[in-house]
């Protein structure tokens, strides 16, 4: 530097401590980076396909390198300055800028242009990192093979439109935080290869429904009834067809209904609280529910293993919203629900002998992963009906493929070998046919002290009001018409719960 002092001849917008070494290779990364993060921004702007990494490159390292090369700089100014105080004794604790001097006016005006630049910069780059950190692309596709079932089951779904965040975070400055405290943990397990296999549910700390889904649900509105219709087809060579149609009472409480109904639970006048013995939630020994008009009840599960002096052993919990809906949106479901519904569609065409069988085996079975359960499932269709069926492979090629393509991708969207994701491992609580989902409670084993049970009756929860048989009768009622199970198993469907002969 001392070099510079002593050849002014070259002109110097700068005072000269900012000629040095350290300065220079500041000003330098800052300057790149700068240049970086300019040309990404522009490329993410007009480019079609955007990368995720993208925009961790541009709005989270660049702008860190950026400041680094400025603290460099600012540090390299500052050593020279105290470098010359001690060379040149002076009492100046603050270098003097004269506005008479054209040189001190530039560089002055210099570096406030510069600065006013940079902290507009800065402002946007970490609203953009902060807005990057909360998108579906960054929870969903950065951690791509952990998340992978998590974003690919939420794009099919109804709630694909609807951010990840919004439901895992909601607002408030209290769970964004925690959010971004867990977040850094499993930014570290992912690149740690620390992340568990399936990534465990429920989730311990899931921010209340009250707050999330409630936040567009109201749940004052819920009343009437609504109407779900499900295809069947058996398991013969017919692939034999049957419907059945459930008016589901899907009413509630508020000013507009009546206060009754499956919402009725949420309702905001009542509140029930249970004690769960499993991780998962599905063993309910204890329930108490509290009507708005203060009435107690408590029900206990008379074939469980559990004494009120066990309940402090546990910590209960108060229903709401993902006590049912704890699959809004990862979807798994299993291979017969898929089957059948494809199949009522024609995108698995029931006209071919034996598809239901075949395919239900086919995705049920265990693979390694995603590659070769695909090829699998390929192969055993085409093996099938190569031997079974020649004739319809050689006139109905187009009827095959379609099936085939279908079935494939049912799979790759619900179940996920390589993180062992699948309807096995993660029931949902809607329904009871192949989880225990509302039997939890309403198993008819759930008494009050005065035997008052929760009922398992078929029409408390839905009316049946159609179903059309295997035998090709139709019975229609709009007081419910009795069920009456595909396979003649006597009475039992009527003492067992449904889950523990089906399994998916
Ligand atoms: C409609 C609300 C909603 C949206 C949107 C949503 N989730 Fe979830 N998510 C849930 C619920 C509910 C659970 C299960 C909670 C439980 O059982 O405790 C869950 C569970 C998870 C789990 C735990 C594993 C599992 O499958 O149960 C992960 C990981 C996850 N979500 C990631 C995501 C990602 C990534 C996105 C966005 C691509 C997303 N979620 C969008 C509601 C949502
Ligand atoms: C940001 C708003 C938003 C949030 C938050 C949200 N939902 Fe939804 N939800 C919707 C919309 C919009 C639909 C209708 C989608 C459609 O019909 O295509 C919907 C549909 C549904 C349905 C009907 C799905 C079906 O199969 O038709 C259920 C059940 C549901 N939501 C439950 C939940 C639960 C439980 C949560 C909280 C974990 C939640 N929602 C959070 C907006 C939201
Ligand atoms: C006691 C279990 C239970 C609870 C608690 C519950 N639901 Fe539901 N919900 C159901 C059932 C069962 C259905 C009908 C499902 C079906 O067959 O499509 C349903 C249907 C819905 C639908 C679709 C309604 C329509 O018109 O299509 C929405 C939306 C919904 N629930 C949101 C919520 C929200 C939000 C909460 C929390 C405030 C909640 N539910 C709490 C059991 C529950
Ligand atoms: C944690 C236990 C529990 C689970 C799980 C549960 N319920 Fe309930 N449910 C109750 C209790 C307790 C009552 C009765 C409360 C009372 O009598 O005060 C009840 C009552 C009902 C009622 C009658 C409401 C009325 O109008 O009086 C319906 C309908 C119902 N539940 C539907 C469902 C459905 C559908 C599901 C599954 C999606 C379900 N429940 C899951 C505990 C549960
Ligand atoms: C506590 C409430 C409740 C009771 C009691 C109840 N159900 Fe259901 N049931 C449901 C819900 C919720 C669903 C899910 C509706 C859907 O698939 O959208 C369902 C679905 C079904 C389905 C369609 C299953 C599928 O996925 O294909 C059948 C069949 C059925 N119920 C029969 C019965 C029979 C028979 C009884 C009497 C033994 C009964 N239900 C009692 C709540 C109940
Ligand atoms: C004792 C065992 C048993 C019980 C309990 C039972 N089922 Fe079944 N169910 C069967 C058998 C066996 C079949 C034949 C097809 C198969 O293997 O899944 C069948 C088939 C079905 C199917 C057609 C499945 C498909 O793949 O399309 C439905 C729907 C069904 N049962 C509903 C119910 C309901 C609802 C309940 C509870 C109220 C119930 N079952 C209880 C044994 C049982």
């Amino acid at each position: 530097m001392s070099e510079a002092q002593n050849t002014p001849s070259r002109k110097r917008r700068l005072p000269a401590t900012y000629y040095n070494m350290i300065t220079m290779a500041g000003a330098t990364i800052a300057a790149i980076a700068l240049g970086l993060i300019v040309f990404l921004v522009v490329l993410e702007a007009t480019a079609t396909e955007h990368n995720p990494y993208m925009g961790i490159v541009a709005f989270i390292l660049l702008p860190a390198f950026l400041v680094l090369g400025l603290i460099i700089g600012a540090f390299g100014v500052l050593r020279q300055q105290r470098r010359r105080r001690l060379g040149l004794p002076s009492t100046e604790k603050l270098p003097q800028i004269d506005f008479n001097n054209p040189a001190h006016m530039r560089a002055t005006l210099f570096i406030s242009v510069t600065f006013v630049i940079f902290l507009a910069m800065t402002g946007f780059g970490s609203f953009k990192a902060y807005e990057y950190t909360e998108s579906d692309e960054f929870c969903g596709t950065l951690c791509h093979e952990v998340m992978q079932p998590e974003y690919t089951a939420y794009s099919v779904s109804p709630h694909a439109r609807v951010g990840c965040v919004k439901c895992h975070i909601g607002s408030g400055a209290e769970w964004f935080v925690k959010a971004k405290i867990s977040g850094m943990y499993q930014v570290y397990a992912v690149l740690f290869d620390k992340v568990p296999r399936p990534i465990e549910t429920p989730i311990a700390n899931l921010r209340p429904s009250r707050d999330t889904c409630e936040q567009c649900h109201w749940p004052a509105h819920f009343y009437n009834e609504k109407l779900v219709v499900h295809d069947y087809y058996g398991y013969e060579d017919e692939n034999t067809h049957w419907k059945l149609h459930l008016l589901m009472k899907i009413g509630g409480g508020g000013d507009e209904g009546p206060a009754k109904g499956i919402h009725w639970h949420m309702n905001i006048n009542n509140d029930i609280e249970y004690v769960a013995t499993d991780e998962k939630r599905l063993e309910i020994p204890w329930v108490k529910s509290t009507r708005a008009d203060g009435t107690v009840k408590i029900y206990r599960d008379v074939e469980a293993d559990f004494e009120d002096a066990d309940l402090a052993e546990h910590d209960s919990r108060h229903m709401d919203c993902i006590d049912c809906h704890n699959r809004p949106t990862h979807h798994y479901n299993p291979p017969a629900k898929l089957v059948n519904h494809a199949m009522s569609l024609g995108r698995i065409d029931p006209t071919l002998p034996g598809i239901k069988g075949l395919v239900v085996d086919l995705m049920s079975e265990e693979y390694e992963s995603t590659p070769e359960a695909l090829a699998g499932i390929e192969t055993g269709m085409r093996e099938y009906f190569g031997e079974e069926h020649p004739e319809l492979v050689a006139s109905r090629p187009d009827d095959l493929e379609r099936s085939i393509a279908t079935v494939k991708r049912l799979f790759s969207t619900n179940i996920f070998p390589e993180m062992k994701v699948s309807w096995r491992d993660f029931p949902d609580h809607i329904g009871h046919l192949t989880t225990p989902g509302c039997f939890r409670c309403h198993d008819g084993n759930h008494e009050t002290e005065d035997g008052e049970v929760l009922s398992r009756d078929c029409n408390i929860c839905h009316t049946i009001v159609a179903q059309e048989r295997k035998d090709g009768g139709k019975y229609v009622s709009l007081d419910a018409v009795e069920y009456v199970h595909p396979e003649d198993i006597d009475e039992e469907w009527k003492e067992t719960n449904c889950s523990e002969c089906h399994e998916g």
